[in-house]
């Protein structure tokens, strides 16, 4: 035989991991579990099993937790959670250490464990979900050692209901447990049902870190135990899983001032230029889509290939998967192990049954295994290009131009990741700003650590988990005192009616718009005097602004040093016409000449000072574990719907319009409802001021009347409200048709006399990670 054909037929010989110490663990507990509630597993209650998908056989029996379960959880937590904030950020600090140190020293049992519950493989277990999870005890260890430094002044949210799936389990729940226990927050947190074993771990090796009873509280069950969960007394949800079930957690927390991140499904694109390292490209794909058997809310399923090579490309990746070996999720020599569960499994096969495109798979043994595939041919509307199969089934499609890349690419309801295959940077980093995504990865795929940030836009969810971006999830700032509602002045009964007749319009893509239902209201100052009429805006008029805001995408493109310039030029025309705004807030609120000449004055301030933070909000480049960076860029959200104020009428208009405009988002405002005249005075200023039409959007009209609307429409990335009136359910509730981000004060009022810049920043921005791997090899 010749060294080539040794090589040739060169085969795997079995290389199983035992699962001895995890049986032992599970032996230990007779195989049932109760639930983890303050510091103890209570008795196993009625229960079910939970399966190794690889071989059908029951592992465990796990209890459903009911209802008064999940109350007497939240309120272990509750009661731990002041001690545990009290604590302070060192003291916590040691105990997350501890965590980090135990998921280490007992890493075999986590990794063989998770393998056993989800199928999953256990060189992935090991290599990338139990040390993933480490690394995120030991970074938010940090994170609460320097907690009270770099976030003076930031308090705990108090108890958070976190919701995971079965995809990640370990690592899902270390990316919500750790961020919550630095910031002095405690947990209840479910598991998903098919794969509840590694959480109960955790929780039982918690106590050996020192962990206060109550801190920690693991219930399981299937999705109405989430709902408990979502329903109960918690202060934050935080939730992983389909964006389904994300729309449903979001229509269920409206208006309850409940904490909400989202981290939902994809259908991220592989975008491989011509000039790709294709083989390079190749191994990519496999980490894209084959990792975890394709079950990964960021899984790389879209293949997206320039024309030119394509034929060349799908050809290397055939060849490719002949080579995938797919079976027992417990040998260190298998590519793709067990589909977590045969609903799972025939979820896939009944998407791709019947497909019209040309299908290619490769092997995969009997039982719950799904066949590395590809399927080429499909139209960019085919339902397999849009919707989310979570599983190892990779669809492709081409693109001539590297603009048709773009659009392909965003030609999704998703947001989650996106990669990028060239040896041009120069095109990686044109084409990194433009996609629609959380995430880019540049030459890699599937790249994660604790110190950037990971969540999507679009329907794959908001906020961030990792980095400085999502401990922002788990804190909160002071909070302010109960919102007034603020009702306009009643008409008097003997009016005083002077001068001419002057009606205000609508401000729609930079031109005066009458406002489409014909309709007006009189506003009075509270001395009986008619200042004026202004339009009340319908449907209509608010869609016309909302058309004009996505028309005015340039915006977005500019500099910041350019906003700056424009942001600068509206304060000093502001400034010019100070005496005559100022007049105005005293007639319309009875306001006395010194405070509305404090309150113009501010304003002008206030757009100073966002015209100084348009080009200072600087991205970061992370420190993440490779020879490369991640970038983290702060890319504007789109287009904001905003509420207005009431309470200071010009100087909360502009606190909420420019730190939008200075992070380039176009807005669409409507103003408040009691006290509308200084925005319509105010378009003024901005038509004076080189502010591009379309940009900045003034309705008036009843808050109430356009809230739906608003929350609703599927071209708004954001609500803001700041309206005394109750608005802000409607709007969160809304807000579930395309899962925008929202920023509402439940009521609450804010003090307006400061900039509190760096919530607004936060608020106006999306983090972009961009990963860019860099060295010759
Ligand atoms: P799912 O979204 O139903 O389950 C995720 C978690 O939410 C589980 O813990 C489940 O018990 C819980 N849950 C279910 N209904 C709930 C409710 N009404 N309120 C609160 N919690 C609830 O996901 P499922 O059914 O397991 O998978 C369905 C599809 O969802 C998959 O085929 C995949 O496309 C997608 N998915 C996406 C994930 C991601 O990481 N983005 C993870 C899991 C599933």
């Amino acid at each position: 035989m010749t060294v080539a054909e040794i090589f040739e037929t060169m085969d795997y010989g079995p290389a199983p991991e035992s699962s001895a110490e995890a049986m032992a663990w599970i032996d230990g507990h007779d195989g049932r579990f109760g639930l983890f509630v303050d510091g103890t597993f209570t008795e196993p209650g009625s229960s079910f099993d939970t399966r190794n998908p690889a071989t059908g056989k029951t592992l465990a029996q796990v209890t459903q937790a009911t209802p008064e379960d999940v109350t007497a959880a939240v309120a272990a937590a509750r009661k731990a959670q002041p001690g545990w904030e009290k604590l302070g950020g060192p003291g916590r600090a040691r105990i997350l250490y501890a965590l980090a140190r135990i998921i280490q020293k007992q890493s075999r049992l986590f990794a063989v464990l998770e393998t056993l519950d989800s199928g999953k493989p256990i060189r992935e277990a090991r290599d990338i979900d139990v040390s993933l999870v480490a690394r995120h005890f030991y970074y938010h260890a940090g994170m609460a050692q320097i907690m009270e430094d770099e976030l003076p002044g930031a308090r705990a949210l108090g108890v958070c209901g976190q919701v995971i799936p079965w995809n990640f389990p370990l690592l899902m729940l270390a990316w919500k447990v750790a961020p919550a226990l630095a910031m002095g927050n405690t947990v209840v947190l479910k598991p998903a049902e098919w794969t509840p074993l590694t959480a109960l771990a955790f929780a039982d090796l918690a106590r050996e870190a020192g962990l206060p009873k109550g801190v920690l509280n693991i219930v399981t069950g299937d999705g109405a135990v989430g709902e408990a969960v979502v329903g109960a007394d918690v202060d934050k949800v935080a939730f992983t899983g389909s964006t389904e079930v994300g729309k449903a957690i979001r229509r269920a927390t409206a208006g309850s001032g409940k904490a909400l991140t989202l981290e939902l499904g994809g259908k991220s694109p592989f975008i491989v230029f011509d000039d790709a390292d294709l083989d390079s490209a190749v191994e990519g794909i496999v980490d894209a889509i084959w990792f975890n058997g394709g079950q990964v809310c960021c899984a790389g399923s879209r293949l997206i290939v320039q024309e030119g090579i394509a034929e060349d490309f799908h050809d290397r990746l055939r060849t490719r998967m002949a080579k995938l070996r797919v079976g027992d999720p417990l040998d260190k020599c298998i590519d793709m192990g067990a589909i977590v569960d045969p609903v799972q499994r025939d979820r896939i096969a009944a998407m791709v049954d019947g497909t019209t495109g040309q299908v290619h798979r490769g092997d995969a043994p009997e039982g719950c295994f799904y066949p590395p595939t590809l399927i080429t041919g499909l139209d960019p509307a085919d339902p397999l290009m849009q919707d989310e199969i979570f599983g190892p089934v990779l669809v492709g499609t081409t693109f001539r131009t590297p603009a048709e890349a773009v659009s392909l690419a965003n030609n999704t309801r998703y947001g989650l990741a996106a990669t990028v295959w060239t040896e041009n940077v120069n095109l990686a980093l044109d084409i990194a700003p433009k996609l629609a995504s959380g995430i880019v990865w540049v030459n890699g795929t599937n790249m994660m650590d604790a110190a950037a940030g990971f969540g999507g836009v679009r329907e794959s969810g908001f906020g961030r988990e990792g980095g400085w971006e999502g401990l922002r999830a788990y804190v909160k700032g002071p909070e302010g005192k109960a919102l007034k509602p603020v009702a306009p002045v009643a008409a008097p009964k003997e009016a005083k009616v002077t001068g001419l007749d002057r009606t205000a319009k609508l401000y729609v893509g930079g031109k005066q718009a009458r406002p489409d239902g014909g309709y007006s209201r009189a506003v009075w100052s509270p001395k009986g005097a008619l200042l004026g009429h202004v339009g009340l805006a319908n449907r209509k008029d608010l869609r016309n602004a909302v058309e004009a805001a996505r028309g005015a995408g340039a915006w977005s493109k500019t500099t910041g040093h350019q906003r700056a310039q424009i942001l600068y030029y509206i304060g000093e025309n502001l400034s010019a016409r100070a005496g005559e705004f100022a007049a105005r807030i005293s007639d319309m609120t009875g306001a006395t000449a010194k405070q509305a000449e404090t309150e113009v004055a501010a304003s002008v301030g206030r757009l100073f000072t966002w015209a100084a933070w348009a080009d200072k909000y600087d991205g970061r480049a992370k420190g993440v574990p490779i020879r490369g960076v991640a970038l983290a860029m702060n890319e504007p959200v789109g287009v904001i719907g905003q509420f207005a104020p009431d309470e200071m009428p010009l100087l909360g208009l502009v606190s909420v319009i420019a730190p939008a405009m200075a992070m380039g988002n176009r807005t669409v405002t409507v103003a408040s409802t009691a006290f509308p005249l200084a925005a319509t005075d105010f378009y003024q200023v901005l038509e004076t001021s080189d502010v591009p039409g379309g940009v900045v959007n003034i309705l008036t009209g009843d808050a109430n009347e356009l809230a739906a609307q608003m929350g609703g429409h599927m071209d708004v990335d954001s609500v803001w409200s700041f309206s005394s009136s109750d608005i802000s359910a409607t709007i969160e509730a809304e807000s579930a048709h395309n899962l925008k981000r929202t920023w509402v004060n439940n009521g609450r009022a804010r003090d307006w006399s400061v900039t509190d810049a760096h919530t607004f920043l936060a608020q106006a921005t999306e983090v972009k990670t961009v990963w860019i791997p860099y060295g010759e090899g």
